[in-house]
């Protein structure tokens, strides 16, 4: 049985309910956060509150819980009654419900829903690396709010899947932004690990904000500038972040290799780093 968080009551999921006139639902006016949890820890917790308490104050939408403690403690039970030690959460809040008009309703309380979900670790992934196409990034201009509003991502995504590729990594202006769903990295000859910076452009995503921390704890190069498609054919590895997957190997782009096409030292010395800082971080 796996119970969800529903406006402040935990229910079984398949009892949940949320209105018709859910804005998320009738406009995607929310935003969301996925977070990870191992040993039942909350990883980058305020990394992650950070960041779905400014994607709210950019849509002007309530903050249904004011107190970060408290939903730390609401995440936390959650985790308790799915009986899990591992896995993530999905946390999203809308404007609330009301008479469908494009327009902000005058008083209204937001929605919110919290559920945990697993996915199946592969292995092979991270052992063998991915193959990501390139494609136009076609989103709005503030890809830095976590909007529930995934249109373009989901398509993209499935595009990429239908044919053979993991991800898809996309471009505007002739600069790599970053994927559907994941932050893009390239590493240079010269040893320099290259990303995106942080602007509206994409998502600032919490593993790669965490693994920017790794990065210049262990004084490697770091250059956060847009990369072309010429950078990702001259680059000598790629990888790419999310809180699903950590960090992966990206080892062709559209069929084509980067290096040898096996996943780099550098991208493995990272994997490791950032598998002892999540076990710092359970460990206190
Ligand atoms: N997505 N960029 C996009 C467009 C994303 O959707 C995500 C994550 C990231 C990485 O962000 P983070 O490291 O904070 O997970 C970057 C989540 C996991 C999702 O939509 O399921």
């Amino acid at each position: 049985m796996s119970i969800c968080y529903v406006n402040g009551s935990f229910e079984n999921k398949s009892d949940a309910m949320i209105s018709i006139q859910d804005r998320g639902f009738n406009f995607s006016d929310g935003v969301y956060e996925v977070m990870s949890f191992s040993d039942k820890f909350l990883i980058n917790f305020n990394k992650h509150i950070i960041r779905l308490n400014r994607s709210l104050e950019n849509l002007k939408i309530k903050k249904p819980i004011i107190n970060t403690k408290s939903l730390r403690i609401i995440l936390q039970k959650l985790i308790k009654l799915n009986n899990l030690n591992d896995g993530y959460l999905y946390l999203q809040i809308t404007r609330g419900s009301s008479t469908r008009n494009h327009l902000f309703p005058k008083s209204v309380m937001p929605n919110m829903v919290i559920f945990t979900f697993t996915v199946k670790y592969d292995e092979n992934l991270i052992n063998k690396g991915v193959n990501i196409r390139l494609t136009d990034d076609i989103r709005w201009g503030r890809c830095d709010i976590k909007s529930i509003s995934l249109l373009p991502n989901v398509l993209e995504k499935q595009r990429a899947f239908q044919n053979g590729f993991y991800e898809s990594w996309q471009i505007k202006n002739k600069f790599i932004t970053e994927g559907s769903t994941s932050n893009a990295f390239i590493i240079n000859k010269d040893n320099t690990i290259q990303t995106h910076p942080i602007n509206n452009l994409i998502l600032g995503g919490v593993t790669r904000d965490s693994v920017i921390e790794i990065i210049k704890k262990n004084e490697l190069s770091l250059k956060e500038k847009a990369f072309t498609v010429s950078d990702l054919n001259s680059c000598k590895e790629a990888f790419l972040t999310s809180t699903t997957v950590k960090i992966l190997p990206v080892i062709k782009f559209d069929n084509s290799k980067i290096g040898d096409g096996k996943p780099g030292k550098t991208t493995k010395t990272l994997i490791q780093k950032y598998d002892d800082f999540i076990k710092s971080q359970i460990n206190g």
